[in-house]
């Protein structure tokens, strides 16, 4: 079967496609893995994930590569990622091992919506576990729906590889000090909305979150961390409030590769005045590099009390290129693997 896309245009939305993988986590034990495609869960009006939001997930993506091989890009990291998240919520999680297990049944259930090999297209995994206990105190309760799905994606901002805008908002924060920030919780994406609409609303693709206790340092974007480029260094911050992102682990180790110094530190606000290519880096965004960032000390309100300015509209810098094309390279086989990134389990 062969899915009628056109891998050329595609973004990044939740397109509906065959099968969805679920387990159930129940009386101590996850029930043997199931495929559906019916696209509907029940749920207890009650369940803990309507009321406290008691939800996480994780991203990764599949790739056709250059030699027809299928690979999922470092599931193992979003395993345990997706482990210390549901540590961090009280519920339970599936093993390593289940995790890749249910990504791969997962890519191997929906490939009519791989875009073949060329199309700068890939299948975006999202693993979700759901808190399902009916209740109404604030205990943590072992009882969970584990289920991956996926979607055909392009390129999240449009385009790929080309830079758009970004605001810091003075009226908004992401994540409270020693708060949930470092978590794939989906309560932490809740807070961007608004301000993700107002951000929009005046041209700007993204939001950058500075640390809310001082608001003296960068966090990360909404979508993605934050790097900038200061000659032969490749600088991310070090901050308890972002999340650990696999693409930055994994450019920093590309960086080094390239001869670059890496420094992970906290980066205070003034810097950005400083990098000569800043950007953002995560699984959906890959590397998207920023034009501008703004500050507006009221985001709906006109006021821009300072602009940081890196590429014209649309045009990328030579780090951010460089890094972009090895990094995508790697993920479509075009260059070799020599980290072993590449999680193969197909003939
Ligand atoms: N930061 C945030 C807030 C994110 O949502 C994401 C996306 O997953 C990232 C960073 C990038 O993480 P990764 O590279 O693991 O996708
Ligand atoms: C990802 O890059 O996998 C994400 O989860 C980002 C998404 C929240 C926009």
């Amino acid at each position: 079967m062969s899915a009628s896309i056109n891998w050329d245009t595609l973004g990044f939305d939740a397109y509906r496609t065959r099968t969805v993988i679920l387990s159930h986590y129940k009386d101590g034990q996850w029930s043997p893995i199931e495929k559906t495609e019916t696209f509907s869960f029940t749920f207890d009006p009650f369940a803990q994930v309507f009321h406290y939001a008691i939800s996480c997930f994780e991203g990764l993506k599949a790739f056709r590569q250059k030699d027809g091989r299928i690979s999922l890009f470092r599931p193992d990291q979003n395993a345990a990622r997706m482990a210390r998240t549901a540590d961090y919520l009280g519920m339970p999680c599936p093993s390593k091992e289940m995790f890749v297990k249910m990504c791969e049944l997962c890519v191997e259930n929906n490939l009519e919506f791989l875009a073949p090999y060329g199309h700068k297209a890939s299948l975006y995994i999202r693993p979700l576990l759901v808190g399902m206990h009916p209740q109404m105190q604030l205990v943590p309760y072992p009882e969970a729906i584990f289920a991956v799905m996926c979607a055909p994606a392009g390129s999240y901002y449009g385009a790929h590889l080309r830079s758009c805008a970004a605001v810091i908002p003075g009226d908004f924060d992401r994540a409270a000090p020693k708060g949930s920030g470092s978590y794939k919780i989906g309560a932490n994406y809740a807070a961007t909305f608004r301000p993700y609409k107002y951000a929009h609303e005046q041209g700007y693709a993204e939001l950058l979150y500075l640390n809310s206790s001082t608001r003296e340092f960068v966090d990360e974007f909404g979508s993605s961390n934050f790097f900038g480029i200061k000659g032969n260094k490749y600088v991310t911050p070090l901050s308890d409030s972002v999340l650990p992102s696999i693409t930055n682990l994994t450019l920093q180790q590309v960086a080094r590769d390239f001869g670059m110094e890496v420094e992970k530190r906290p980066v205070p606000l003034e810097e950005l005045a400083e990098f000569e290519e800043a950007g953002g880096c995560g699984t959906a965004v890959v590397i998207t590099p920023m034009s501008h960032i703004d500050i507006k000390p009221v985001l709906a309100e006109p006021l821009v009390s300072r602009s940081f300015r890196y590429e014209p509209d649309g045009q990328v810098g030579p780090a951010c290129t460089k890094l972009y094309n090895r990094i995508v390279g790697i993920q479509f086989g075009e260059l070799e693997d020599t980290h072993g990134w590449c999680h193969y389990w197909l003939d």
